[in-house]
């Protein structure tokens, strides 16, 4: 074996181990909607160690954005009906979120069927142990959209 033979193997082994250290990343972290008006997850968790929070969403479904859309939107818990609220006049154009509402402490856009979108933000926004909760801000989706965001020890 040669060296360069050497350097390639070692390359690809890397390039192998990159997607399995990424998924294991507990400050990524994942949740699904669907044509159901439904969330796969009750509850999102990550360690108060981490510095930088992803937030991936899936659409599962087949619906258009228009008809069945779906946003994943990070607040307070005691502010989550009055940001769902404010959000119903703010229309798809604008992802359902009033502008400049401070009370949206992350958000991705709204996605419809087969689409997926991330948001990554800073933890320094977040207390550790704090109330939080995410919402689906689509109007009339947050009844059934919504669920606690854990930001704590591990
Ligand atoms: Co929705």
């Amino acid at each position: 074996m040669t060296w360069m033979h050497r350097t390639l193997a070692a390359v690809t082994l890397t390039a192998l181990a990159l997607p399995l250290a990424a998924h294991a990343d507990p400050c990524k972290v994942e949740i699904s909607g669907n044509d159901v008006m439904q969330y796969d997850k009750k509850e999102l968790a990550v360690p108060a160690t981490c510095r930088e929070i992803t937030v991936t969403l899936h659409h599962a479904g087949k619906q258009p954005r228009e008809a069945m859309g779906h946003d994943w939107v990070l607040v307070k818990t005691a502010d989550l009906a009055a940001v769902a609220q404010a959000g119903i006049g703010a229309g798809l154009a604008n992802n359902y979120l009033a502008r400049g509402d401070k009370r949206v402490l992350a958000h991705t856009s709204v996605i419809g069927g087969g689409e997926t979108t991330s948001v990554t933000f800073s933890a320094a926004l977040l207390t550790k142990g704090g109330d939080y909760s995410y919402l689906c801000t689509f109007p009339g989706h947050s009844a059934l959209m919504h669920g606690k965001f854990k930001f704590a020890s591990s």
